[in-house]
């Protein structure tokens, strides 16, 4: 659909969240790691809006600076006087020609494609609602329809009869509707009624009043216009949440073993063939290229993982770039800027941290390896530490190509390890070494023949 109308989306967001019993304010709980919030203004920026209104209340500073990124016009609303109300605050701000888009900052996971159409329901200067049918309608506005099925009105639960509470189709809140007739009905609002409050919906009788058509539009699923009171409803949207990105990713040609255990909080790139096991937690921006393999229980944040390579389970990835056909974990750890060039091995319990290592490189078993520049083909032992910092300064440690460390060794950086070295098992390598030599330090090994185990002594 084409938007050739000037949109201004209106978010609502003045709720306290009594109930999340928590100082932080209710829409900057997370989804996916991103504020509640954040993801319906990232609708409506995909929607085209001109502008974005956000009506706050309760914490309203610690709001803006959680938003401080996008370009938002920020509305106060002192008083809780009611949905109607809310949406006054903001209306100086909207040029009468536009279309005002109603969302809400504790409904997350709205669609932009419904939205489409339920903008699209605007059509010949109508006012559209968005409803849903529920099984249990308890507590929502209901949608009262004549025999024709014309909407006439939105009666609230608390002000509704009994026959209307037998209405099974609900007011999900969200609407669109030219801003002049919006303002001319917001306008004439009272609050006479069983909350005392400025009801928005009351708004649906003076469009029937005014003979303008009311059209109303769908939400795929019905997670999309479920709020967020409790802690409970926000884990229920968060999984939820993760299964639409799971399902997208499937559809997209990624193997999940178990989308009910897999958790995106970010962006993730995949090439072809791409096979994630259960339990994998992924963050930031992901780029997973062809034939990519993810054990268990891994967890990526901002990497970029070079087409072939497997990463084996319980593996820790972080702002590191590998190249293809490497060879991670299980239990390994790359810290931020670790560059992998191609076929290198990483294995169990090996820390790696602002390093570079060049192609065909092993490193298999328990070491550390900090602020390094690693050649091809090098083979470093069990128990290898760089000791890069001296409690106060971070050093180099540079090493060739073909070098073969020996088991527990310690290259005390600064330090350059030249081409085709090999150094002995247990050295502490405190000078720079020659190319193609063996390089040791190592006490003498000595026995004594004297020597007697010490016994217990009984006691009596
Ligand atoms: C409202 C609708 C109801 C609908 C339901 C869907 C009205 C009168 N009723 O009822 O038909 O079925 O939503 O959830 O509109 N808010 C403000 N300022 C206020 C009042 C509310 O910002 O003065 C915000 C709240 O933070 C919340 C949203 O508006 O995000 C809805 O308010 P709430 O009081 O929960 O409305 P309901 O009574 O549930
Ligand atoms: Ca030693």
């Amino acid at each position: 659909m084409s938007v050739d109308l000037s949109l201004s989306v209106v978010v609502l967001a003045a709720g306290q969240g009594t109930r999340m019993k928590s100082t932080l304010p209710k829409v900057l709980h997370c989804i996916a790691g991103r504020p509640l919030v954040e993801h319906v203004i990232t609708d409506a920026q995909e929607l085209g809006a001109r502008d974005i209104h956000i009506v706050f209340g309760h914490g309203g500073e610690q709001v803006q600076q959680a938003l401080s990124a996008y370009d938002l016009n920020w509305v106060e609303q002192t008083e809780q006087l009611g949905t109607g109300h809310a949406v006054e605050q903001a209306l100086p701000a909207i040029p009468d020609d536009h279309l005002v888009l109603l969302l809400y900052g504790d409904v997350p996971l709205i669609t932009v494609q419904t939205l489409q159409r339920l903008i699209a329901a605007t059509e010949g200067n109508a006012l559209a609602l968005l409803t849903a049918k529920l099984v249990d309608p308890t507590g929502y506005g209901r949608i009262v329809r004549d025999a024709a099925g014309k909407v006439q009105c939105i009666v609230e639960q608390k002000d509704a009869s009994t026959e209307q509470l037998s209405i099974d189709e609900i007011n999900t809140g969200m609407l669109a509707v030219k801003a002049d007739r919006l303002k001319k009905w917001i306008a004439a609002l009272d609050n006479n009624n069983a909350q005392g409050e400025f009801y928005l919906t009351d708004i649906v009788g003076f469009a029937v009043a005014d003979g303008v058509v009311i059209n109303t539009a769908n939400p795929d699923e019905i997670c999309e216009i479920e709020g967020v009171n409790n802690k409970r409803q926000l884990a229920e949207l968060e999984r939820a949440y993760q299964l639409r990105q799971a399902r997208q990713l499937m559809e997209a040609g990624l193997t999940l073993r178990d989308p009910a255990r897999f958790d995106l909080r970010g962006e993730l790139i995949i090439g072809r063939d791409v096979e994630i096991d259960i339990n994998v937690l992924i963050e930031g921006r992901v780029e997973l290229a062809d034939g990519v393999q993810v054990g268990p229980n891994v967890i990526l944040k901002n990497v970029s993982i070079g087409a072939g390579t497997q990463i084996h389970a319980n593996s820790l990835l972080e702002e590191s770039i590998t190249g293809t056909q490497c060879d991670i974990g299980p239990y390994a750890r790359l810290r931020p800027q670790t560059n992998l060039a191609n076929k290198v091995k990483v294995g169990n319990f090996v820390e790696i941290k602002k390093s570079n290592i060049a192609d065909g490189s092993k490193i298999n078993h328990l070491s550390y390896v900090g602020d390094t520049t690693m050649g091809n083909d090098v083979n470093v032992g069990a128990g290898t530490i760089t000791c890069n910092y001296d409690g106060v300064n971070k050093y180099q440690t540079i090493i060739g190509d073909n070098v073969f460390i020996g088991s527990d060794t310690q290259l005390v950086a600064p330090v350059i390890i030249a081409d085709g070295t090999t150094i002995g098992a247990g050295s502490t390598i405190t000078k720079d070494t020659p190319a193609d030599a063996l390089t040791l330090s190592r006490a003498e090994q000595v026995s004594v023949k004297s020597w007697k185990r010490p016994k217990k002594i009984k006691e009596e």
